[in-house]
């Protein structure tokens, strides 16, 4: 039987491989320090989950409007404003996704026709590629190599242009660098995408996830709102990752596409976990805890450098993450592969990590490491690497 050939271009994900091992390990009785995912390890804030628990008893149990609950949407649009400064129309310019990953297919499927080229830094989250590549467009890769602090200049991004490249897929603050661009660098891009008649997609998840001066939206750029798509979640800023909650913030023309992609897909998010969102944009108490997480992950970033600080003399040399919830830690002085790297740091020491080849060429000699875990583990982690790589 003939079978989807799209899906044969897509390598399974390392996150997921690696989690798998990890299961197996932990299921033979080892002890493992789980640095690999990126999974906030906070529960949900109590006063969410009592607000789905309201809307549950209430009767929120139904189909919904697969355009998104009309509250929600509201107060996404005031967010929006409030932070980034630019309005949008909530009825015809949102739409309420499955997570940030449905609201990234939605994009995807809203503006690409088979053939059409997509630019994506590399490193980069896989699903950017992946997604991309299962709906028929044709990825090709723009280096944000290290030496450049992980950003590709603008002559990488016109390098890879050609007259069938249609997007460029951004995702600041960066899965899995943690790096984030100045406002020109943004202005530059959207200058180039707009002398190029691209779209621009970005990846906004871990927009209210920083350590250093605020990033700035590549949505507060009025002049390209009209080919600008920015997509947002609930996952990881409130801890919400199995809710599966997210929204696009788009031009009508898209947001109309979306629609239908999500009518004919998904129907509707659930009404109650709808709801529950509403609540935690709106609540004063829930922002609260949401700061609490995110200096909880700032002081886990000063642990791990204040480890790092006891090693002097290592050739495992640390970068602080701008944003987001990870370190991208630097093995390239072994001069080994990624995988083989994680592969061992995993059976001698019981820290999971991802390898960085899993987000392309770039992040080859890599491997990401999460803070979103929590500080034990965090320390105990990061002092067992630098024992292994002492002894190397
Ligand atoms: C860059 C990036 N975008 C999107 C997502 C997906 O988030 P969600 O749980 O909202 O689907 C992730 C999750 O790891 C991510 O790292």
């Amino acid at each position: 039987m003939k079978l989807n050939k799209q899906l044969d271009q897509i390598r399974e994900s390392s996150t997921v491989a690696m989690a798998d091992r990890v299961l197996a390990l932990k299921a033979s009785g080892r002890k493992i320090i789980p640095l690999h995912v990126g999974d906030p390890d906070f529960e949900t804030p109590h006063a969410i989950v009592d607000a789905a628990m309201d809307a549950l008893t209430n009767g929120d149990t139904h189909y919904a409007s697969s355009r998104g609950d009309r509250e929600l949407k509201l107060v996404a649009a005031e967010k929006h404003l409030r932070e980034v400064g630019i309005s949008y129309d909530p009825e015809s310019e949102i739409q309420i996704t499955h997570g940030g990953i449905h609201a990234y297919y939605l994009a995807l499927q809203s503006i690409l026709n088979p053939g059409d080229e997509v630019l994506i830094p590399d490193p980069s989250w896989a699903t950017h590629s992946n997604m991309a590549t299962l709906l028929r467009g044709v990825v090709r890769r723009v280096p944000a190599p290290a030496e450049n602090g992980f950003i590709p200049p603008i002559s990488s991004w016109e390098a890879a242009l050609t007259p069938k490249t249609r997007a460029l897929i951004v995702n600041y603050p960066s899965n899995p660098t943690g790096v984030y661009p100045s406002k020109e660098y943004l202005e530059k891009l959207q200058t180039f995408a707009i002398q190029n008649n691209l779209w621009v997609v970005s990846d906004e998840v871990y927009q209210n996830l920083y350590y250093e001066e605020k990033p700035i939206s590549l949505g507060a750029f009025p002049e390209a709102k009209e080919r600008t798509i920015l997509l947002n979640s609930f996952s990881k800023s409130y801890a919400m990752t199995g809710w599966r909650v997210g929204y696009l913030l788009a031009p009508k023309g898209v947001i109309k596409r979306a629609i239908k992609a999500s009518q004919n897909s998904i129907t509707c998010v659930a009404p109650f976990i709808q709801k529950a969102a509403a609540f935690a944009l709106k609540d004063a108490g829930v922002q609260k805890e949401a700061d609490a997480m995110r200096a909880a992950y700032a002081r886990r970033r000063a642990l791990v450098l204040r480890v790092a600080d006891e090693y002097p003399k290592s050739r495992l040399k640390l970068t602080p993450p701008q944003g987001a919830f990870y370190f991208f830690l630097d093995f390239r002085f072994l001069g080994r592969s990624s995988l083989e790297i994680c592969e061992e740091i995993l059976d001698a020491t019981g820290v999971a990590l991802i390898p960085g080849s899993a987000f392309g060429k770039e992040g080859e000699g890599f491997a990401r490491m999460t803070i979103a875990a929590s500080d034990a583990d965090v320390e105990a982690g990061i002092r067992a690497i630098f024992e292994w790589v002492g002894e190397r």
